[in-house]
C-alpha cells in the first residue's frame, strides 16, 4: 500500500481514533466522520493528528476517503452509513470492523444480527456498488494496529466478495505490522458471520485471560 492515500474514518470511538492515528502514522491522510461536524473526540483527534488529520460529518469523511472504514457502533452502522451516503461510498473499498452488539443486552451482550446473516452482509446488500471487506473485528483496537505486541504470530481474518479489495485491505494490514502469513482470507462476505459471532468467545477469553491483548492463531496440518 503506497503512502499518501485518503481514508474516511467513520467513527470517533477508541477504534476509529486508534485506526485513524495509525493510518496517519504510516503516511496517509484521514478525515474522521461523526454524526455532527465538531464532535469533541473528533476535534481532539484531528488536533493531535497534525496536518494529515481532519474531522467532519460522516458524509464528509466518506466523500474524502478513497478507502472508507466503518468503525461505528454495530447496531447503528447502517444508520451511520446512511448518513455517509451511497454516492460517497460508491465503488470504494469499505472496511467494516464493527461488531453488531445489540444495545442494553447486558453481559455477555447479544448480537443484533447472527446465525444466517451478518452486519457485513447487510452493509454489502445495502451498498452493492461498494466493496465491503470485514476484518479486524476479532481483536481489540491496540492489537489491530500493533499486532507485534503479542510477541508471536497470530491470525486475522478477511471476508469479502471482491478479491482486489481484499488485496488492498491486506496491504493496509501489512502496513499496520501484520505479516502476510497471518492474514487469512475466509472467502466471500457471508464468511463474516463467523468472525462476527466469535465475539462470544472473545469476550470470554478477555475475562478468563484477564487482558484484551490476546488473539488466536490458526494452526493446520500442512502435509
Ligand atoms: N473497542 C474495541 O477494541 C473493538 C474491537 C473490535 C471491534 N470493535 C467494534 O468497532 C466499532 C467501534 O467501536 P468503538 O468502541 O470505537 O466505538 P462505539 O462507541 O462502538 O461507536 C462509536 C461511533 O458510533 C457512532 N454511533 C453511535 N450511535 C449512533 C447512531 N445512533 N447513529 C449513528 N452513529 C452512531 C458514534 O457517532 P458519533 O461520532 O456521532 O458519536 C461514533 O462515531 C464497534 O462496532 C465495535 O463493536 C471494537
Amino acid at each position: 500500500m503506497e503512502a499518501g492515500m485518503r481514508f474516511g474514518m467513520l467513527g470517533t470511538g477508541v477504534v476509529g481514533r486508534t485506526l485513524a492515528a495509525k493510518l496517519v502514522d504510516v503516511g496517509h491522510e484521514v478525515t474522521m466522520g461523526s454524526r455532527r461536524d465538531g464532535n469533541d473526540a473528533a476535534l481532539r483527534w484531528a488536533e493531535s493528528a497534525g496536518e494529515r488529520g481532519r474531522q467532519g460529518t460522516f458524509a464528509e469523511a466518506a466523500k474524502f476517503g478513497e478507502i472508507v472504514v466503518n468503525a461505528t457502533a454495530g447496531a447503528a452502522s447502517l444508520s451511520a452509513l446512511g448518513m455517509a451516503g451511497a454516492a460517497n461510498l460508491e465503488g470504494k473499498v469499505l472496511i467494516d470492523v464493527a461488531n453488531a452488539i445489540a444495545p442494553d443486552t447486558g453481559f455477555p451482550p447479544q448480537l443484533a444480527v447472527c446465525n444466517n446473516d451478518s452486519l457485513a452482509e447487510q452493509i454489502q446488500r445495502a451498498y452493492p456498488a461498494s466493496r465491503v471487506v470485514k476484518t479486524l473485528n476479532t481483536v481489540t483496537a491496540d492489537v489491530m494496529v500493533n499486532p507485534r505486541m503479542l510477541g508471536e504470530p497470530h491470525t486475522i481474518f478477511l471476508s469479502g466478495n471482491d478479491t482486489s479489495a481484499k488485496d488492498d485491505v491486506g496491504r493496509v494490514l501489512q502496513s499496520f505490522g501484520w505479516d502476510q502469513a497471518e492474514i487469512f482470507d475466509l472467502g466471500d462476505i457471508s464468511t463474516a458471520r463467523g468472525p462476527e459471532m466469535y465475539l462470544a468467545l472473545w469476550l470470554r477469553l478477555f475475562v478468563a485471560a484477564g487482558t484484551p491483548h490476546l488473539n488466536v492463531r490458526l494452526v493446520r496440518r500442512t502435509s
